[in-house]
């Protein structure tokens, strides 16, 4: 998936809305100053630094697959222990953390529940695996306006809808799935401001995530069509948008 992309490009597309989730999300997870925890897909490292200030850097952990998002956030947190790895093959031994997150993730593995078994694995038996992946399949994602105009152009594209854990209860049946037991859900929502229509616009030509790629394969012709159906569904002038983001969280047996 396109995230081979500088961190400048991701915080100024996702990272908008993923830098203020974070706080909340860790939050909602329980994360409690004692213990050992570990981000997955750690992006431009939006969760590791709320988690290096509830925990403490030494006791913080985190990988991403993509080479310019390690670099980014072992920058960004110099003493943190940051790996090159996906969720499937962790470079850790069993039982390791007390609490193992990802966010905004899940949807993105070729196999969620293999993704969730690894994560369990590296957890200690009752400790806590948590993830968070935006409503793509409802209306209240963060690029819903963006996959509604693709869809009113191209009824075909099915978006980012059809991902896993983007619907309301499917996260939590991939964790019940992945052996996680005391399964708990629930959502959360950020708001953000934009100024203007092509504030909001210029993110999605930076080729980031599934958005981004399908923006960067258009024609010039059919981008500009586009732009024209978002600029049609997006009210004139400034305006927020709310996005919302399904959790679970399941203890490890
Ligand atoms: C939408 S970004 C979220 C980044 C960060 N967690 C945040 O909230 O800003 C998705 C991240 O998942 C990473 N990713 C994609 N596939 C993955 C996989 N199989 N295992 C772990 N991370 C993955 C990407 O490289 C990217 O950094």
């Amino acid at each position: 998936m396109s995230f081979d992309v500088t961190a400048d490009a991701y915080l100024s597309f996702m990272g908008r809305y993923s830098e203020p989730l974070a706080g909340l999300f860790a939050d909602w997870s329980g994360v409690r100053r004692g213990q050992r925890a570990l981000d997955v897909g750690c992006g431009a490292g939006a969760l590791t630094e709320q988690l290096v200030m509830r925990l403490g850097a030494p006791a913080v952990a985190a990988v991403d697959p993509s080479a310019s998002f390690v670099s980014a956030t072992q920058q960004r947190l110099a003493t943190v222990d940051v790996q090159q790895a996906g969720a499937e093959l962790l470079p850790f031994a069993d039982a390791q953390f007390d609490a193992v997150l990802a966010q905004l993730v899940i949807h993105l593995m070729p196999d969620a529940v293999a993704g969730l078994r690894e994560m369990a694995r590296v957890t200690k038996p009752g400790g806590l695996v948590s993830a968070c992946v935006w409503d793509h399949a409802g209306e209240h994602g963060p690029l819903a306006t963006f996959w509604n105009a693709v869809h009113d152009l191209d009824p075909d594209e099915p978006g980012e809808a059809t991902m896993p854990g983007t619907s309301d209860g499917d996260l939590a049946a991939l964790f019940s799935s992945a052996g996680l037991v005391e399964v708990e859900a629930s959502s959360l929502t950020v708001t953000r401001h934009y100024d203007s229509f092509d504030e909001w616009w210029q993110p999605y030509l930076l080729g980031v995530g599934p958005a981004g790629a399908y923006a960067a394969e258009l024609s010039d012709a059919e981008r500009s069509a586009l732009r024209a159906r978002c600029v049609e569904l997006l009210p004139a002038g400034a305006f927020d948008v709310s996005a919302l983001a399904w959790c679970a969280r399941g203890v490890v047996a």
